[in-house]
């Protein structure tokens, strides 16, 4: 039976992916800094490292911000011990400018994780996503629970946010299948949505009047910067939002194309946590 290593396996793409792994009856070694506090489903094999956990793995799920400096050495570690496949967790603007990539002021090396797999010489799928729908949930779900306004920049920035699961899902038939081998894919959610859009969405799912009140650039970069964000963090933020503002978001249909159904909506991903709402 072959084994995939999933690195980042406690993860908001990876706790789903492993998951969705085990149900299918795949043998799954999931890594995690933490393998006595995380429980996954009995037959999940835990191990501590992605090199523990990496002899006999047939394919291996890269996560470069669970990776970290290890991400060249696990590489090389799996195209030394035989894996077949890498599928690369990358990001749909892994070649724009760094500039305006905030993620990689606080470590993630999508673009790298990307190369890597590339080069490795094994079998290799890139997964693109664009924003994940939980990236709101920490941005929001606080101010939603204490109250009906939601402060924060442009509010006519433009996403597409991808539900989390459905990358997972997208990891799955990359890792099972052959259909996508060698393709690097951008992944978004079914629609493109302002900010003030979105809150709209979450106020007709919970039964309330929400408002979006657009704080000035300015403002919201210090405050960044005040709760211990670095200036280039917060600059390559608040670039990414602005270059938004006036050119909505790109929507794809590969989620559609892959998994044979359509992607689940920003509204679908507040329905299934409202709890963190308060309602
Ligand atoms: N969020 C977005 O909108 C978005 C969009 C496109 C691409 N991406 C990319 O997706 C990747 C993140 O995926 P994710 O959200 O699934 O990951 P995540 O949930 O943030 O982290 C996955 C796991 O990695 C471990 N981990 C987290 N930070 C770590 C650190 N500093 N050092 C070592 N281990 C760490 C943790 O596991 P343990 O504690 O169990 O070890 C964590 O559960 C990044 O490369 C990001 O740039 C994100």
């Amino acid at each position: 039976m072959n084994t995939i290593l999933v690195t980042g396996a406690t993860g908001n793409v990876g706790r789903p992916l492993v998951n969705q792994l085990a149900e299918a009856g795949v043998q799954v070694r999931a890594v995690t800094r933490a393998p006595d506090s995380a429980p996954f489903p009995a037959d999940v094999e835990v191990v501590g490292s992605a090199a523990e956990g990496i002899h006999d793995a047939s394919a291996v799920f890269l996560n470069s911000r669970a990776l970290g400096d290890e991400l060249a050495t696990v590489v090389d570690l799996a195209r030394r011990a035989g894996v077949r496949r890498l599928v690369a967790l990358s990001a749909i603007n892994a070649d724009d400018d760094f500039s305006r990539q905030p993620s990689r002021f606080r470590g993630d090396r999508n673009a790298e994780v990307e190369q890597h797999a590339v080069d490795s010489g094994l079998e290799w799928v890139s997964l693109r996503p664009t924003v994940f729908a939980t990236n709101f949930f920490g941005m929001w779900a606080a101010q939603i629970r204490a109250g009906d306004v939601i402060n924060g920049p442009y509010a006519q920035a433009s996403t597409a946010p991808i539900v989390d699961a459905d990358i997972s899902a997208v990891a799955v038939h990359a890792l099972l299948r052959d259909d996508l081998v060698g393709r690097k894919i951008p992944l978004t959610g079914p629609q493109a949505l302002t900010n003030a859009e979105l809150v709209d969405v979450i106020g007709d799912v919970l039964g309330r009047r929400l408002r979006y009140r657009e704080a000035p650039p300015d403002l919201v970069r210090r405050r960044f910067i005040d709760i211990g964000f670095s200036a280039e963090f917060a600059d390559a933020y608040m670039a990414l939002l602005e270059a938004t503002v006036s050119t909505p978001a790109l929507v794809t249909n590969e989620v559609e194309k892959i998994l044979g159904r359509p992607p689940q909506s920003f509204g679908d991903a507040i329905r299934s946590h409202r709890d963190l709402f308060g309602n």
